[in-house]
Order: C-alpha cells, then sequence, then structure tokens
C-alpha cells in the first residue's frame, strides 16, 4: 500500500497533496477535551499508552490527515533526564529546576531512553490502529529549542536568556546541545524500532539567532542527529521544521539532508522553493490564524499555496500548531478544499 505522505518524502509530487496539521491532535476537539479530563495530568496523559494513541488516531478519524504524529511532547526528554515537568493551565509547560553550570542534567543516554519506553508502546499501538494508507510521525524536539526551555525553566517569550547564557558559559550550552543530540538520536531511533514510518525534528525557536550561531545551534545538532538516524534506518525519512530560519534555511536544508523540510507562516514559497534543493519536500505553510475564520479567504490561500509548490514534492501543513479556537468544520472544510486541488 502507499503512502501517499511516503511518496512526498521520497522526492514525488502527488496532486492533491499529502495532508496532515501540527498539533492536529489537541484541544480544539472535543473529544480531545473529553478524553484530556479523564487522562489526570498532561504528562501522565503523554505517558499513557492507551490513551495516547486515542488522542492520536482521534484525527485521523476526525478528518482522514494522511498521517498520524504520536501525541507526546518535546518536553518529555527534559524530563526523562531528570527535569520535573509540570504543565499549568493558562502558562504552559514549566520545568524545574533550571538547567545550568551548576544543574547540568547529566543523565546517560540509555536511562532516557528507557524512561521514554511508555511512548514506543503508543508508536506500537498507533501503528496497529492506522489504515495501512496512512504514515505514523515520530517527533523530538531539536537539541536548541529543548535547551531553551531547559534553560528558562519552561515557557518563554523568546530565547534570549539562552542565548546570553551562551555568550556567558559557551562550553555548558555546548555540551548540553551535545548530550540532547545523543539521547533525541536514541529516543528517535527507539520510535522508528516501534514503528514509526518517518520523523520530525521540531526547531520552534530557530529565529533571531546571528548565522554563526544558527549553525553551531542549529544545523550542527540537526546534522548529528540526521546521520545517526539514518545510519540505524536509511529507509525513514527525516523531516526537519527550523521554525523562524529565515534566510538560513536554504544552507540548513542543504546541510542537514533532510528529505522534507518544513517552512513557517513568514516564509515566501517563490523563494522557498529557490533556495530548497528540488528533491526535497516542502512542508507547510497555511497560517494557523487562517483556520480560525475558516471561509472563501482560507480556500483561496490553500489554493494559491498548492499553486506556489505547483511540480514540487509539498506535504501540505500548517506554519505553526493548529490553535485551541479553531473551529474543527474549518480544518474538514480544508482538507477538501486541499483535496479538490487535483
Ligand atoms: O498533535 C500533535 O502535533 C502531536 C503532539 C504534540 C504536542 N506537542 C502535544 C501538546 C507535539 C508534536 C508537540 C510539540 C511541541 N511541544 C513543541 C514544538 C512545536 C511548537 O508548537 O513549536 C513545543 C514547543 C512543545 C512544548 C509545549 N507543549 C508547550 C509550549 C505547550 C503549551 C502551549 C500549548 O499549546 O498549550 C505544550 C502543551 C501541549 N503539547 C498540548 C498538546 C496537545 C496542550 C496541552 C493541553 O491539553 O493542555
Amino acid at each position: 500500500m502507499t503512502k501517499p505522505f511516503l511518496s512526498a518524502l521520497c522526492g514525488d509530487r502527488t496532486d492533491p497533496p499529502p495532508v496532515w496539521f501540527m498539533r492536529q491532535a489537541g484541544r480544539y476537539l472535543p473529544e480531545y477535551q473529553a478524553l484530556r479530563k479523564r487522562a489526570g495530568s498532561f504528562v501522565d496523559f503523554c505517558l499513557n499508552p492507551e490513551m495516547a494513541a486515542e488522542a492520536t488516531m482521534q484525527p485521523i478519524r476526525c478528518f482522514d490527515f494522511d498521517a498520524a504524529i504520536i501525541f507526546a511532547d518535546i518536553l518529555l526528554i527534559p524530563m526523562a533526564m531528570g527535569q520535573e515537568l509540570r504543565f499549568v493551565t493558562g502558562e504552559g509547560p514549566k520545568l524545574s529546576p533550571t538547567a545550568s553550570p551548576k544543574n547540568p542534567f547529566h543523565a546517560d543516554v540509555d536511562s532516557i531512553v528507557r524512561k521514554l519506553s511508555p511512548v514506543y508502546e503508543t508508536v506500537a499501538r498507533v501503528r496497529d490502529a492506522a489504515p495501512p494508507e496512512k504514515a505514523v510521525i515520530g517527533f523530538a524536539g531539536a537539541p536548541w529549542t529543548v535547551a531553551t526551555y531547559m534553560i528558562a525553566g519552561g515557557s518563554q517569550r523568546d530565547p534570549s536568556e539562552t542565548r546570553a547564557l551562551y555568550y556567558a558559559e559557551p562550553k555548558f550550552v555546548e555540551d548540553l546541545l551535545d548530550r540532547l543530540a545523543d539521547a533525541t538520536a536514541a529516543y528517535l531511533d527507539a520510535q522508528i524500532r516501534a514503528g514509526a514510518d518517518a520523523v520530525q525534528l521540531f526547531e520552534s525557536w530557530a529565529a533571531g539567532l546571528p548565522e554563526e550561531l544558527f549553525r553551531r545551534f542549529c544545523i550542527a545538532p540537526a546534522q548529528k542527529i540526521c546521520a545517526a538516524v539514518k545510519a540505524a534506518h536509511p529507509e525513514t525519512p527525516i523531516i526537519c521544521f527550523p521554525k523562524g530560519a529565515g534566510g538560513m534555511l536554504g544552507e540548513y536544508a542543504e546541510s542537514v539532508g533532510a528529505e522534507g523540510v518544513g517552512v513557517d507562516t513568514a516564509t515566501p514559497l517563490g523563494w522557498a522553493r529557490q533556495v530548497l534543493p528540488g528533491h526535497t519536500a516542502i512542508q507547510g505553510a497555511l497560517d494557523p490564524l487562517l483556520l480560525i475564520a475558516g471561509g472563501e479567504a482560507m480556500e483561496e490561500e490553500i489554493a494559491r499555496q498548492i499553486a506556489a509548490l505547483r511540480g514540487r514534492p509539498h506535504i501540505f501543513n500548517l506554519g505553526h500548531g493548529i490553535t485551541p479556537q479553531t473551529p474543527p468544520e474549518h480544518v474538514a472544510q480544508a482538507i477538501r478544499a486541499i483535496r479538490s486541488q487535483g
């Protein structure tokens, strides 16, 4: 059974393009809200394979997306490294104590990977439950993004605290990124062994880095992770999403060598197709706020984006995650509009 999502990652253009949405399992769905109430804390939810598999499958059943992304979170790695992780309603994630040169959170890779074994069981359950034409996506946060949460102790307006800490304590930040890269590669390997068809690396805080730091913090760790994953699983495609990479997008894609690259809302698509290698699948980039409005404006923008990437391997997605305010019927409308672009 061919999976349209994997065809795009092999460099094939399909019309209509395959589609999934970042944060497709989430609070905008009444089914998710009901499950969330029963699940206890958000961390308990992520580590309950039965419930996490159910949350993963809800958007597939509701909207027939081409890929199911495992219900988990990028902050499970810091938790497995020894930080306490809590999600406070209205405030987002909290990690304590914060990572610092005095509190570097050394933990060996095997123990980190072992602590996250419920996630691999979720992957296996989703693999069993998903129809054969649907792809299963595993994921992790990229080291720089995860380090910014570890150092800030949770949600942040921007990652300036971590950048400032780097200038004061370069060795600490470099060492943390290196350890995160090793743990992340092993974590993705375990997800692939459990049945993930592809993996995505979320670099949510790529914006604002001076070019040399972008190379050191975003490109080098992604290269290390992709090389390790490719060595173990040469057939498994990788998508990297360096949100806010701006003018560094082309160099990032060339250097990292991922099969797919995510582009954010601010990226001009005509420019992206010039700077990204021709065989690289471009994933994106509908504005999630347009999904709240829905209607004709949304349908026109969907048609415009698909036309802008005509002839190129494209995976339709958002430029960032779905917001909780999104009416589910607009998601259904978006999928119909995408699938009508044959
Ligand atoms: O459907 C999916 O996309 C799969 C699951 C998934 C979640 N988080 C579940 C989640 C994925 C892929 C993530 C990635 C993630 N988590 C990122 C990278 C993508 C991005 O948004 O930039 C980041 C930065 C995080 C960290 C995180 N998790 C934050 C900052 C927050 C709070 C903000 C928010 O949107 O609530 C979370 C919480 C979170 N992760 C929720 C979900 C469904 C909401 C939790 C709830 O139900 O209250």
